[in-house]
Order: C-alpha cells, then sequence, then structure tokens
C-alpha cells in the first residue's frame, strides 16, 4: 500500500482510482462533478446536495449518483472531496471530511473568516490530509504564460481589472471576497510575496455590500499593484498588466491573448510579442493538480495558508466601510443644461 497524502490513513495502491466525492451541486460543484467524471484514474463516487432540483442537474450532467448530505457521500467510501457549497459552510463541511481523514479541496474563499480558514489549515496538517484551495484563476493558461513571462524578472507595478455585470443570484458577500480575493491570490502569486499595505477604495452603488471596488496595495517586496473589480459594468472582461524593469506584460484572461513589450531603446522604440498560451481548461488543471497532491503527497499547488492569507487581505479591504456611490450622493438631480 502506497501512502496517498501528507501521512493521510486513506490508502489505496498506486493504479487504484482515486474515489471522489463532490459537495454542493450548484453551478460550481455541477462543473466539478463533470470534470471528475472525465479524469482518468478517479472514480467520481458522487455529489451531496439537500436540494432535490440541483441533485438532478448534477446528474443531467454527469450521470453520477447523488446524496442528501455529505454523510450519505462518506458513506460510499471517499478519498477525497471538493467543497463547493456556500462559503459560509466551507469551515464546518471541511472540518468534517477532514476528520474522516478524507484529502479536501475547497472552493475560493477558502472560509467566511480568517479564524475558520486556519482552523481547516491546522486540521488538515494535524489529520495528514490534503488541503488545496480553489483559486482556479492560477490555473488559466493565460495567467499562466503571464507568471512564465515574469518570471526572474524585477517586477515593479501589477494593474488588474475584472469588472461585469450583477451575477444573476446574489449571494450575501461583496466584490471584494467574491471577485477580488482571485486578484489578491494572483498578485501574491506573481510577486511571491506578502501584502503589506492595503488602500481601498470601496462603494455600493446598487447592491446592499459593495459593487465597486478600487483597491491599492503594496507587497513586502515592493510591487505596487491596484485591482478594479465592479458588477457594474456590462460586459465580462479581465485583464492583467505587470510592469517589470525588462517588460511590459499584458494578458486578457478571456480571450487569453498574452502580449510583451519587450527591449526598451532609448529613442522609446520597443519590440511586441505575442506569447503561446495554452488551451487547458482552468478547472480541469486545477483538478488534476489536486489528484495529484493528494496521490504523492506533495504540497498542493495552492495550499490553505495561501487561501487564508489572500481571505485576510480581502477582509482588511473590506475594514473601511462601503460608501454610497457618487449619484446617490448627489443631493437632488443633475440639471441638464441647454
Ligand atoms: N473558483 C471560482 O471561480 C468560483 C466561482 C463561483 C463560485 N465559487 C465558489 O464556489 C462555492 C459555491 O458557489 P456556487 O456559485 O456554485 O453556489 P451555488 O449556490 O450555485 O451552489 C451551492 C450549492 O451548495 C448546496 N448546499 C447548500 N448546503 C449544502 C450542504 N450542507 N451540503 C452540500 N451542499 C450544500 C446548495 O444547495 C447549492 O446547490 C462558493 O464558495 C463560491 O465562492 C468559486
Amino acid at each position: 500500500m502506497k501512502s496517498m497524502g501528507a501521512g493521510s490513513a486513506v490508502q489505496a495502491e498506486p493504479k487504484e482510482a482515486l474515489r471522489v466525492g463532490v459537495v454542493g451541486a450548484g453551478v460550481m460543484g455541477s462543473n466539478h462533478a463533470r470534470v471528475l467524471a472525465g479524469l482518468p484514474g478517479v472514480h467520481l463516487v458522487g455529489v451531496a446536495d439537500p436540494l432535490p432540483a440541483h441533485r438532478k442537474r448534477a446528474t443531467d450532467l454527469t450521470d453520477c449518483r447523488t446524496f442528501a448530505g455529505l454523510d450519505e457521500l462518506i458513506a460510499e467510501g471517499v478519498q477525497a472531496v471538493t467543497i463547493a457549497a456556500p462559503t459560509h459552510l466551507h469551515h464546518e463541511i471541511a472540518l468534517a471530511a477532514i476528520a474522516r481523514k478524507i484529502h479536501v479541496l475547497v472552493e475560493k474563499p477558502i472560509a467566511s473568516t480568517v479564524e475558520e480558514g486556519r482552523e481547516i489549515v491546522s486540521a488538515a496538517e494535524r489529520a495528514g490530509v490534503t488541503l488545496m484551495v480553489g483559486h482556479v484563476e492560477r490555473f488559466n493558461p493565460a495567467v499562466a504564460a503571464i507568471k512564465q513571462a515574469i518570471s526572474g524578472e524585477d517586477i515593479l507595478s501589477i494593474g488588474i481589472t475584472r469588472v461585469g455585470p450583477f451575477p444573476p443570484r446574489m449571494s450575501n458577500v461583496g466584490v471584494v471576497i467574491d471577485l477580488a480575493v482571485h486578484d489578491i491570490d494572483l498578485i501574491r502569486w506573481f510577486t511571491e510575496s506578502d501584502i503589506v499595505e492595503v488602500q481601498p477604495q470601496l462603494s455600493s452603488a446598487v447592491a446592499e455590500r459593495e459593487d465597486i471596488a478600487l483597491l491599492q496595495f503594496r507587497t513586502a517586496s515592493g510591487v505596487l499593484a491596484h485591482i478594479n473589480t465592479n458588477w457594474l459594468t456590462p460586459f465580462k472582461a479581465r485583464s492583467v498588466t505587470v510592469a517589470t524593469r525588462g517588460k511590459y506584460v499584458m494578458g486578457d484572461l478571456l480571450t487569453r491573448q498574452v502580449t510583451e513589450c519587450f527591449g526598451f531603446k532609448p529613442d522609446g522604440s520597443y519590440s511586441m510579442r505575442h506569447l503561446p498560451v495554452g488551451h487547458d481548461e482552468p478547472l480541469r488543471a486545477e483538478l488534476i493538480a489536486f489528484l495529484d497532491a493528494v496521490r504523492t503527497g506533495n504540497v498542493p499547488a495552492v495550499s490553505g495558508d495561501e487561501g487564508v492569507a489572500s481571505l485576510e487581505i480581502a477582509i482588511r479591504c473590506l475594514e473601511q466601510p462601503a460608501k454610497p456611490a457618487a449619484s446617490a450622493a448627489r443631493k437632488g438631480p443633475r440639471r441638464i443644461v441647454g
């Protein structure tokens, strides 16, 4: 028998399919199930969700078994689970799985609070199971190409835009926890440094929570970074720019086009090239990385500590309450002249 995780008690023969379950059959969980059902070396045991309509959505997509709760899923025998239930349940579900020595991939953000996130991390350490956090953007091939282009470069600044319309179903979090946490993770990953200064500007134009956020950061390594995110843009846009001493790299995370400017000359001229970008589905690459960490016991691509660190920065950004947007703060209607 070969150990499957860091000191895990759950073991299997190397050639045996890993028995994996999904907790939560919502938008993300159904996608987890779809991807897991197609991965070699994986047996998708089933999906757990209390809502029959959501369980049906998962079976329509993957024809897998479904269960009304985590206990029923665990009773079938699972070595690993992915948790895609609402964020406020991550803590309770992750601790229950870890207590049964089950490896866990938990969707981002790791938990609702830093304390809960830390409890999940220490429980996984004590149990010797793999814990990974689903910061899926790291597995976007355009992001991977940017990371490769800036490797070994002296990074000066990073700008990230992640905007779009309101999501169809509003959860109880604003844009910082829902969207900016992706980019906080990217800034920490690109710079391989901690964020030490945070200057947030938040506004709530339509939603109760912040729906516009302009966030500025400084990392311990001295990099300046900003995130522009909102739910008030009629179309989705996701872009990253990184200025280094030797290059300027621009990436569109949706069209997956990544371009670098380099060879700056004193006369202001420079060269430009498009970089090769892969075609992998980010979620597939993320789940493969998780299962690889489970099989080898190696540190997972996005550790629990990293998930907690990004959540901590996002929560620091929220310490200043959101102000009403400009139009709400204005007294009376704007005068139209002419
Ligand atoms: N990585 C990403 O890009 C990304 C994108 C969207 C959402 N997420 C994260 O994924 C998680 C789920 O988000 P979603 O958009 O799929 O939400 P969702 O509301 O569509 O799905 C959540 C599902 O969990 C189910 N659920 C509720 N209680 C449960 C329980 N006790 N056990 C099992 N299932 C339970 C609900 O019935 C629902 O089907 C959140 O943490 C969210 O932040 C990540």
